[in-house]
């Protein structure tokens, strides 16, 4: 209210001169060599509900004026320092009340008294150090973060997506009063990703750096490798083609393969109704099911063998990602109100479908008018292989049971509809 009050009685340009409340001063500011922003508390330990001080310090490359905003998401409430210079657009944030000069790196205090309840929190600045020309060009902005605790000593702690018990080294740590789930408290992980990679671990031949040294298979002896001939990175069994080496293409260090002719067969592959022993133990088709009927239909036997498989009745057709009415299309003659289009699950306005359907022509992506057979989703979703629409075969030996819910190569691109309207909105 008091800035909107300022900017309707100052010059056009001191409503910029005075701070803007954005992280995002790029976006103007920009020719000049960025400054070095830091962010420090004094005391560093809080207690609920206490003051300490906190300090943007900015660098000034560019030899002017330099300026800031900081802000807490929300936490909390800032108290200005007198003589500081600055300014609160809201009780979580502050910038500079006027451009500030005065040695390098220009520095800003503010008081921030944390809130009631302990636990981690975190600033956020974004400052530009100006030349002094009065205008954005020749300056250039820098972010700090600094993540902290309130009421406890505080911990680092890193997410660990593959559960190995080793951070990403990629994203930073966050700083927590007690561990947290999905959190470990050493990071170093190269390749969050994958389990069997993290510091520690040890290295083998394959084409990741098992250990996160930055090498990938050092010190590693040659051991004999298999032809691998359908690539399913078994070799067959009892192949006299051998190599010496490590990680080379087409051989492989197993040789376990029952039929190296079919990529589908290998120890471990899934069971399947086809006469053929797909995993290699000696036994045909042992726990596979027939199933029956396709879509919203399809329904599962007993065995291989078993007659007794009925399929499920038929509704009607929705626009949902689910061949209700299984006659093997998805959302074919899905019915939308009010003359809407179904696109990938949803009745839109045909002008967001238009827009849709083209920037997902100019990705190679799924064809719209034809959204895949039953086939599609399980393989990965329609773009990974170019939108190919499968064959009636080639989706009962995928498998997919729509009725116990959307498989999730469709979901994500549900996603991608959704943020694709969000954006459109905003223009
Ligand atoms: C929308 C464009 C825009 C954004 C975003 C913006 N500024 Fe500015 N800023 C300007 C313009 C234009 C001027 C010069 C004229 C004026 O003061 O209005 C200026 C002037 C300044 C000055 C004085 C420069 C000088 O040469 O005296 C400082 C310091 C400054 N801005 C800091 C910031 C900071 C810090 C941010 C981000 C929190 C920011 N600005 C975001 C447009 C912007």
């Amino acid at each position: 209210m008091v800035s909107g009050l300022v900017l309707l009685a100052a010059p056009r340009a001191f409503g910029k001169a005075n701070g803007l409340p954005t992280t995002g001063c790029d976006s103007c500011h920009s020719g000049g060599r960025a400054p070095t922003v830091t962010i420090t508390m004094d005391p560093m330990t809080v207690d609920p509900g206490g003051t300490t001080t906190v300090t943007v310090s900015v660098s000034t490359p560019n030899n002017g004026p330099a300026g800031f905003y900081l802000h807490s998401r929300g936490q909390g409430s800032f108290m200005e320092v007198a003589g500081q210079g600055t300014r609160l657009p809201t009780s979580a944030e502050v910038t500079h009340a006027s451009p500030k000069r005065g040695g390098d790196p220009v520095t800003f205090q503010v008081k921030w008294t944390a809130p009631a309840m302990k636990g981690a929190y975190s600033f956020e600045a974004a400052a530009v150090s100006a030349n002094g020309n009065g205008a954005p060009s020749g300056d250039a902005a820098g972010h700090a973060l600094l993540n902290f605790t309130v009421g406890c000593p505080g911990i680092d702690v890193y997410v660990d997506q593959d559960g190995d018990g080793y951070g990403s080294m990629k994203i930073p740590p966050i700083r927590a009063c007690e561990p947290l789930a999905g959190y470990v408290l050493k990071g170093g992980d190269c390749d969050d990703y994958h389990a069997f990679v993290h510091p520690g671990a040890t290295e083998v031949c394959n084409e990741f750096d098992d250990n996160c040294d930055g090498n990938v298979n050092e010190g590693l002896q040659p051991t004999t490798l298999y032809k691998d001939g359908d690539g399913d990175g078994h070799g067959a069994r009892f192949t006299t083609d051998t190599k010496m080496g490590c990680n080379l293409a087409g051989y492989t260090a197993l040789h376990d393969d029952c039929d190296d002719q079919n990529k589908e067969i290998y120890p471990g592959a899934k069971e399947v109704c086809n006469n053929k022993d797909d995993n290699c133990n000696a036994k045909i088709d042992e726990g596979a099911k027939t199933s029956c009927g396709v879509g919203w239909c399809r329904a599962v036997a007993d065995s291989c063998t078993s007659t007794a498989c009925t399929p499920g009745m038929p509704r009607q057709e929705e626009c949902n990602l689910i061949d209700d009415d299984c006659d093997g299309m998805i959302d074919n003659n899905a019915h939308c109100e009010n003359g809407r289009v179904c696109v990938l699950g949803r009745c839109l306005n045909s002008d967001d479908a238009t827009m849709i359907t083209m920037s997902m022509a100019g990705d190679g992506g799924a064809p719209i008018s034809t959204p895949g057979g039953p086939g599609s989703p399980t393989t990965g979703g329609a773009s990974s292989d170019g939108g190919a629409v499968k064959t009636k075969s080639q989706a009962s030996r995928f498998g997919c049971g729509y009725g116990g819910g959307q498989p999730g190569g469709l979901l994500a691109l549900g996603l991608v509809v959704a943020l694709m309207l969000a954006a459109r909105r905003r223009r």
